[in-house]
């Protein structure tokens, strides 16, 4: 999980990748045929309008929903329509656009529960191992969010539910993080934080896979840009090209 050779220049592996990747949803095509490539140990981003299949794209290369056809690989291992059990353990981890976390349980409880969802041994052994406590703490101290441990989570802002699902995502230490929109409805302050979180992160060997509205933030991050419109990838590359490519500003202003 940790073979990760980190974000240095020389590092040009393709990370997760698609070929063909499809979804329907009855008479709607969710994901169309979308090829696509993540750089490997590099923060990438993943933007397009509302409906364009974004969280679909997430939802397949993760295990959640099979694709009805195409390939996902991630470092040359055809990892398609495997559970997300065996995804997680492949290094991949994420998040939700709208949070997934348990209303009634406490910070420490969400992080202990975090981490046995993506591992059959703590599924198995669900002991609270004085190591797993630790590791916890470190994280929620790490985003900035170890006072409110015993807190129940329906209690923090949604800002703090934001960065405890990071801290959730971290606690199996995966190499490659993909975050749907991480910043949505959450207050400028935590969204500085989350990204030097992101940043620092990738300094130690993260990947990220960002799925994000807010502009200003994906190109400032971002290494890499895939721009998806109506299920497939219109266009990819550094944000500068990106953000004046005419087919990205057809796509979002219609123009
Ligand atoms: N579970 C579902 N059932 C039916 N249609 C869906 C479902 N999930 C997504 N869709 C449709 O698929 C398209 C892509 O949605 P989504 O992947 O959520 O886009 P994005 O994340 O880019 O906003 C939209 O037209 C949406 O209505
Ligand atoms: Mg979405």
């Amino acid at each position: 999980m940790t073979e990760s050779a980190g974000s240095t220049a020389t590092d040009t592996r393709i990370g997760l990748a698609t070929e063909g990747l499809t979804k329907r949803y009855g008479g709607v095509t969710a994901v169309d045929g979308a090829s696509v490539q993540f750089h490997h140990g590099k923060v990438n981003a993943l933007i397009g309008p509302n409906g364009s299949g974004k969280t679909t794209f997430f939802n397949c290369v993760t295990g959640m929903i099979k694709p009805d056809s195409g390939r996902a690989t991630y470092l040359g291992d055809d990892i398609t329509g495997k559970a997300s059990h065996r995804i997680a353990r492949a290094g991949i981890g994420r998040s939700f656009q709208l949070c997934r976390i348990f209303p009634r349980m406490t910070v420490m409880e969400n992080m202990l529960v975090a981490v046995r969802s993506t591992s059959l041994r703590h599924v198995l052994a669900p002991s609270r191992s004085a190591g797993e406590l630790d590791r916890a703490r470190e994280l929620l101290a790490r985003v900035g969010i170890d006072h409110l441990e015993n807190s129940e989570a329906r209690d923090i802002s949604y800002g703090q539910q934001k960065l405890l699902e990071l801290a959730g995502v971290l606690m199996a230490d995966p190499e490659t993080i993909m975050l749907d929109e991480p910043a949505g409805g959450v207050n400028p302050a935590l969204i500085d934080r989350i990204a030097s979180l992101v940043r620092d992160l990738n300094a130690e060997g993260k990947t990220f896979l960002i799925v994000e509205h807010n502009m200003e933030l994906v190109m400032s991050l971002s290494d890499h840009v895939v721009v998806f419109d109506r299920g497939r990838q219109i266009c990819e590359g550094p944000p500068s090209v990106v953000q004046n490519d005419p087919r990205v500003l057809e796509a979002y202003l219609g123009i």
